[in-house]
């Protein structure tokens, strides 16, 4: 990842591939953002008007190059679009700084220095400019060229880069900030903590299935949480059989890669409050006997997103040192069509004693849940979060860049979503209605896996509530639209896996310490 530092070196004499400057939308033509007061001066006050002429606006997410004043030790000046002009109070919001901060971060992809010179009001600045720019610099390019190994057998390349990629911005410093001022610092230390286990979820989803089975994926967990004074329990297929996973063994039995239940606890001796985050964490989903059309199969190693999102939260929480309690599931299964598959009209008893029986074996993403969440409730947290990407319904109703959120407890499901809004994660409530709940009867089992087609992503919902235990604060999050990019990146969202939910997560594990949820 991005080194990331903070300075109060004059642009002029900072040895750079870049200084980035931030322009936006002023009534009559672009404005120069503060913290490029130097910059400005040294085009002499000229670099609203040299914009102009280029043919910048300010608008968010352009990126215009500049040669940099003489006497520069820089060669270049990167102007970016931070939007609409400021507040009245002449600062900008946290997410126009993100997003631009990740556009520049983007541009200077392969570059070895950049100086930043966005504006920083404030520690909330600061933090932004940090995450947008680790963020926005992430590559994945691991897989590209030779591979690490030289190419020979068996190497199947990794997230550091390949030979014949670019790679991101190796190192950046925030300019107009003292190193030593806590808040500042605080505020740096938290943005690349959270960036670097967001980033590692991203590492995760954009792994290719072949090299992420349940198994590989339950050993680097494993590895990653145990390193930060995370506790780690895999149960495997035998413990899983032992202790009637059958949701779970079911998807799995397509496979010849077998299931995981991953459980990662990180205590606080001072917590107050328990939390606990449960993931879908399907390494591929062929859709199983009921099979995907191939078009929609070519991207569904992202269906591991959720179990790679609680696994980024629980070890930053613990890497913060969160005054509360976090238990992260991660149920991991391969849903592969096979001999060995479910079929449509299966069966299954589920861990909680409930029988289902699967008509569609590609609402897969419901049964792991459904076994994880109801394990997870035997621990009587103080609420429960469950995130998947778990219907192609939320992708139509919210689109591909909004998660959905259901829940049992108005409150919480409000505290959930006004958290996504704070860190700058777009999230809707949405409702379960009653009258869907009939849709999933079964005339052999308890229920059925599928409900009515209309309104598919609210029927997942009801199904998944059947599972949580007594009145236990419940969040559902259905991140099937954001958790992975298939378009064009944009500000601090690169192609492919996102690591969408993270911010809000963590940041929910933050306000339940601090007392202000639950
Ligand atoms: N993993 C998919 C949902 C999905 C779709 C995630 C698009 C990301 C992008 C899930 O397992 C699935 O296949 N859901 C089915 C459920 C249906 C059979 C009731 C769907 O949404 O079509
Ligand atoms: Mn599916
Ligand atoms: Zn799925």
């Amino acid at each position: 990842m991005t080194a990331l530092t903070l300075s109060t070196a004059a642009a002029a004499g900072l040895r750079a591939d870049a200084i980035v400057v931030g322009v936006a939308k002023g009534a009559k033509g672009p404005i120069v953002a503060p913290g490029a007061e130097p910059v400005d001066q040294a085009y002499d006050g000229r670099l609203a008007a040299i914009l102009e002429t280029l043919g910048a606006v300010g608008a968010e997410g352009e990126v215009t190059k500049l040669p940099a004043p003489t006497g520069f030790r820089t060669p270049v000046v990167l102007a970016v679009g931070l939007g609409a002009a400021p507040e009245s109070d002449g600062t900008y919001s946290a997410e126009a700084l993100r997003h631009a901060a990740g556009c520049a971060a983007r541009a200077l992809a392969g570059a070895k220095k950049a100086g930043i010179a966005l504006p920083v009001a404030g520690p909330e600045a600061v933090g932004a400019i940090a995450e947008g720019t680790l963020l926005g610099a992430y590559t994945f390019d691991g897989y590209k060229g030779k591979g690490q190994n030289g190419g020979k057998k068996g190497d199947r390349g990794g997230a550091k880069g390949g030979k014949n990629a670019k790679g991101p911005l190796a190192e950046a410093t925030l300019l107009g900030v003292n190193p030593r001022e806590a808040a500042a610092k605080a505020a740096l230390g938290r943005a690349t903590t959270v960036c670097e286990e967001l980033n590692r979820a991203r590492d995760l989803i954009n792994t290719p299935p072949n090299d992420l089975a349940p198994e590989a994926f339950a050993a680097l967990a494993t590895t990653a949480a145990e390193e930060h004074g995370v506790k780690v329990k895999v149960l495997d297929e035998k413990a899983l059989a032992k202790g009637g996973y059958h949701g779970i063994l079911g998807v799995g039995s397509g496979s010849s890669a077998p299931p995981r239940l991953v459980r990662l606890t990180y205590r606080h001796p001072k917590a107050k409050r328990s939390l606990a985050f449960v993931g879908k964490g399907i390494t591929y989903d062929s859709g199983g006997i009921s099979l995907k059309p191939p078009n929609a199969m070519e991207t569904m190693k992202c269906d591991m997103s959720g179990a790679a999102a609680v696994l980024a939260t629980v070890v930053a929480g613990a890497r913060l040192g969160l005054e509360v309690n976090l238990t992260g599931w991660l149920a991991l299964a391969e849903n592969m069509p096979s001999g060995t598959a479910l079929r449509p009209g299966d069966v299954l008893r589920m861990y909680n004693g409930a029988t289902v029986e699967v008509l569609n074996t590609d609402a897969e993403g419901r049964l792991v849940m459904a076994d994880a969440i109801a394990r997870a409730s035997e621990d009587r947290p103080d609420a429960l979060v469950d995130v998947a990407t778990l219907t192609g319904a939320m992708v139509l109703a919210l689109g591909h860049r909004t998660f959905g959120v259901m829940g049992n407890d108005d409150a919480f499901r409000t505290a959930v979503h006004e958290t996504a809004e704070a860190v700058g994660e777009a999230s809707w409530p949405l409702p379960m209605p009653e009258h869907l709940r009939k849709g999933l009867e079964s005339a052999t089992a308890d229920m059925s896996n599928v409900g009515e087609r209309m309104g598919g992503a609210l029927a997942a919902g009801l199904f998944l509530r059947e599972f949580v235990g007594d009145d236990i604060p419940w969040a559902h999050v259905d991140i099937a639209g954001p958790a992975f990019n298939e378009g064009s990146p944009f500000g601090y969202t690169p192609k492919g896996g996102t690591g969408a939910a993270v911010r809000t997560l963590v940041h929910l594990a933050e306000r339940t310490a601090a007392g202000e949820v639950l």
